[in-house]
Parts: C-alpha cells; sequence; structure tokens
C-alpha cells in the first residue's frame, strides 16, 4: 500500500495549504462542546440518531445515509467494500490523493485518466476509459487541486454510460460552489455522493463526513464501516453546526468575496491560475514553485506545492480564507514574486 504523511508539522501560521476553514466553526458548536459531561465520555458513541438528523436535513431517509470518521473514510470503506481482485477505479487526474493511496490497499488497477492542461473535466477520455472492469469511478466535485468542475449533464453521462459501476462524486468543497447531484440519488442507482463537515463547516479537526448512496448500497457500506468511527463529541456537535445556517452562509460568502479579490490580485501580479469553484485556488509558479513555497512560509503564510502531481509541474494550490486573511496572502505573495524575480535577474 502507498504510504502517505499529510507534510503538517508547525502551522502556526496563516494555513492555505489543506484547504481547511481557516477561521472557527460555528459558536453553536462551541456551546454543544461545552455541554459534554464525563459522564457522556464514558459511553459509546451512537450514530443513528444523529445520521437521522443529518438525513432530515438532507430531505433524505436514514437508511440513505452514513456518517463517517472524514470522507478519507468514507473512501475508504467505499474502496473496502467494492473493490476487488481484477477490478478497475476509474480516476480523472490530477485529483484528491486519497482515492490512489486507499485503492492502493486492494486488489484493484487504478486506471489514471489525465486532463488537459485546463484541467476541464476530462468527459470523453472516462467515456472510453470505461472497461466491464471498471467497479468505480470516483470524482471530486469540484475538484482538488484544480478547483474546476464537472456539470450535473456530464455526471449523468458517465452514471448513465457506466450502470455496471458506482459512480462516486465527492462534494467536499459543495458549499463554495452551491450545485450538487445529491437529488439524483433515487434517479441514478448507481450513484454515490460524499460530503465533509471538515472544510465550510470549520470542523476538520472532530472528523466528520458522510456518504448518501441507494438504501441497497449503503447496506453493503453499513457492513464495513466500523460502528463506532464517529465519536461522541463529533455526533455532538454535528446537529449545531447543521442548525447554524446564518454561520455556514456567512463563511461561503465572505471565501467566495476573498476568493474574487485574491484572484484580481493573481491576475494583476501575472500569475496563471485556473477557474476554482472551490475555497482555494491552483496557480502556475514555475520551476521556482518549492523556493516560493519557501518564501510563502517564511512571510508567514503555508501553501501547497502540487509539483508531484500528475500534470501539475510548477503549480502551487492555495487555500482561501476571509478577506483579511487574503489581504495578508496578497502582500506576501507580492513581496515572494518581487524576491523571486530579483533572483532570477541576478543569475
Ligand atoms: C476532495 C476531497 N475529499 C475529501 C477530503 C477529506 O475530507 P475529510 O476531512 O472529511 O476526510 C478532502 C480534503 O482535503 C478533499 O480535498
Amino acid at each position: 500500500m502507498m504510504e502517505y504523511h499529510p507534510p503538517l508539522g508547525s502551522r502556526d501560521v496563516l494555513r492555505l495549504d489543506f484547504n481547511e476553514n481557516t477561521l472557527a466553526c460555528s459558536p453553536k458548536v462551541r456551546e454543544a462542546l461545552s455541554r459534554i459531561s464525563t459522564g457522556d465520555l464514558t459511553r459509546y458513541p451512537q450514530r443513528e440518531p444523529v445520521e437521522a438528523i443529518v438525513a432530515a436535513h438532507l430531505g433524505l431517509e436514514p437508511e440513505q445515509v452514513a456518517l463517517t470518521n472524514g470522507v478519507d473514510e468514507a473512501i475508504h470503506v467505499l474502496f473496502e467494500t467494492f473493490l476487488d481482485e481484477g477490478d478497475e477505479l476509474l480516476l480523472p487526474v490530477p485529483t484528491y490523493t486519497m482515492y490512489e493511496v486507499y485503492a492502493s490497499g486492494t486488489d484493484a488497477r487504478v486506471v489514471p485518466v489525465l486532463a488537459a492542461d485546463d484541467l476541464q473535466f476530462p468527459l470523453e477520455q472516462l467515456l472510453t476509459a470505461i472497461t466491464p472492469k471498471t467497479k468505480i469511478i470516483a470524482i471530486a466535485n469540484p475538484n482538488s487541486p484544480s478547483g474546476t468542475v464537472a456539470t450535473r449533464e456530464q455526471i449523468i453521462e458517465l452514471a448513465r454510460r457506466a450502470p455496471h459501476a458506482l459512480l462516486l462524486v465527492d462534494e467536499a468543497y459543495f458549499h463554495f460552489y452551491g450545485e450538487t447531484v445529491m437529488d439524483l440519488i433515487g434517479a441514478l442507482p448507481n450513484l454515490i455522493v460524499a460530503r465533509t463537515f471538515s472544510k465550510a463547516y470549520g470542523l476538520a479537526g472532530l472528523r466528520v463526513g458522510l456518504l448518501v448512496g441507494s438504501v441497497d448500497l449503503m447496506r453493503w457500506v453499513r457492513r464495513v464501516l466500523s460502528p463506532y468511527s464517529v465519536n461522541l463529541l463529533a455526533l455532538a456537535c454535528l446537529p449545531a453546526a447543521l442548525e447554524d445556517e446564518a454561520y455556514l452562509n456567512w463563511y461561503v460568502s465572505e471565501v467566495r468575496a476573498a476568493r474574487a479579490e485574491f484572484e484580481a490580485a493573481l491576475d494583476a501580479a501575472g500569475v496563471r491560475r485556473w477557474p476554482s469553484q472551490a475555497n482555494f485556488i491552483l496557480t502556475e509558479i514555475g520551476p521556482q514553485h518549492a523556493e516560493f513555497a519557501r518564501l510563502m512560509h517564511e512571510a508567514g503564510v503555508l501553501v501547497r506545492d502540487r509539483s508531484s502531481d500528475p500534470g501539475c509541474d510548477g503549480r502551487v494550490r492555495m487555500t482561501i480564507g476571509t478577506r483579511e486573511q487574503m489581504r495578508q496572502a496578497i502582500a506576501a505573495l507580492n513581496q515572494t514574486l518581487a524576491t523571486l524575480r530579483a533572483s532570477k535577474e541576478a543569475q
């Protein structure tokens, strides 16, 4: 199995490297946390009542929803449940690293489909790559690290053209985009949708994600899913996070406004970028990508060098936070670019 060690390290600066919420979760979550007693902590967590609350919130049946220890566990469990020897996992790349990591722990074969330089969703190439062995097609929508999206029509086409396979649509960044295919769960029997509370909701440290699919598919997933993988603190906080829509909406609109400002700053600085529907932007820094990331860190801003991703040489991804934070990031960016330019001219 592939090893994966997230490059976390010391992060007491502006964190624009892991696409988290860069500020805070809802204060209602804090209140829910403070209501938990020491006695509560002696109990095993009960997932089902909270799954029912989440299902009602999403307009689904509880049997269609499974809460997981982050989307990472959702991916892991889904792959463990369905991928056997001889199966193929179809992956448009570049994409979220953990699909390949978890697939490497199964006996299935990963079939990567490289997007073109514009990093648009490679629908035609994916359709061509479907074989009778295709068991799962996994797409992140919006995708990471590109921020680009597959349209609803493209997703429907893909699901229909591979009726023997599962189509996982990972909507980790859904809130920043606003478009979903969750409403198609009944209509497309092979569709599975994942969502996380790590991004817009600001609960990455609690580890909560969810999988949504037909009752039939979810029955298989529940066999593999550990009954206690979502802990009691996370379950106690989830209803409060869901209820506080005002906070969620505020954070999302703040990020969208900051994204527009940051895009304008990148354009002004002459840095190529890809159009993003998420809380991050992929940029083309070029051969100085590693030095760029180092200098940004020195200036108090962590960014993510994605150069080793397929087709991403020289590209760096930056998370979008609040407008105030991104003004700090813009200052660091301009300073870093000026330093790099000066060192290039001196050579
Ligand atoms: C596309 C995508 N899916 C899932 C995750 C992980 O989500 P979670 O924190 O719920 O495990 C990430 C995190 O970066 C992501 O980019």
